[in-house]
């Protein structure tokens, strides 16, 4: 991941995602984003699993004041003004999902969307991207073509292999960089 975030100055976006429920995409992609901001990288983490109840959201697991979120922003396109400083961690700010919309998908793939990571890429050093679950949904692989680079998550256990494989391939297939991949709970 180090390597891919040094490579290339426009590498900076890394999307979390994994075939399955419950395999810790949310876990992982909030410890990676405290681990490059300890390092003193401007962090943003974008909490774009638009599915999920807030229970399980990025905002529950720091804590935050409920405020605009990624779908807000997506509706009506501003800035990553709206993303959340995190106490303790000056480099670190945390993007929301916001409420919940009824159309995901469509929103994610809005060029609002391309806009917000573009913007966001002058302000921040490392993105990172929380995402729903891939079995479920298209929305993580979309925004990895988009992002260009994705971290797979798998659970020890848990996550099939056929399935994890076959994400892998799809996302060769759109061209996305799969740039690691981490068995959690190992
Ligand atoms: N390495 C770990 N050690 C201990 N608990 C973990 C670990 N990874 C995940 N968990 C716990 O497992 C549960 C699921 O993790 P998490 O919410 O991060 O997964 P997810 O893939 O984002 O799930 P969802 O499909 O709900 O978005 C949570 O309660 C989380 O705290
Ligand atoms: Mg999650």
């Amino acid at each position: 991941m180090l390597r891919w975030f040094n490579t290339a100055p426009g590498h900076k976006v890394l999307v979390v995602l994994s075939p399955g429920r419950r395999e810790g995409r949310s876990f992982i992609a909030a410890n990676l984003a405290i681990v490059f901001a300890q390092q003193g990288q401007r962090t943003l983490l974008i909490d774009a699993d638009l599915r999920s109840p807030t229970l399980r959201s990025q905002q529950a697991l720091f804590k935050l004041s409920n405020s605009t979120g990624l779908s807000g922003l997506l509706a009506s396109p501003r800035g990553a003004e709206a993303a959340l400083r995190v106490q303790g961690l000056p480099d670190l700010a945390v993007l929301p999902a916001g409420t919940i919309p009824p159309n995901p998908q469509e929103l994610l793939g809005r060029p609002a969307f391309g806009d917000l990571l573009h913007i966001a890429s002058r302000q921040f050093d490392v993105i990172i991207i929380d995402t729903p679950s891939g079995g479920d949904y298209a929305d993580a692989e979309l925004i990895a073509a988009r992002a260009g680079a994705a971290l797979m998550v798998l659970r020890k256990n848990q996550s099939l292999v056929p399935q994890a494989a076959q994400m892998a391939r799809r996302l060769q297939d759109s061209g996305v960089a799969l740039v690691g991949s981490v068995l959690n709970d190992a």
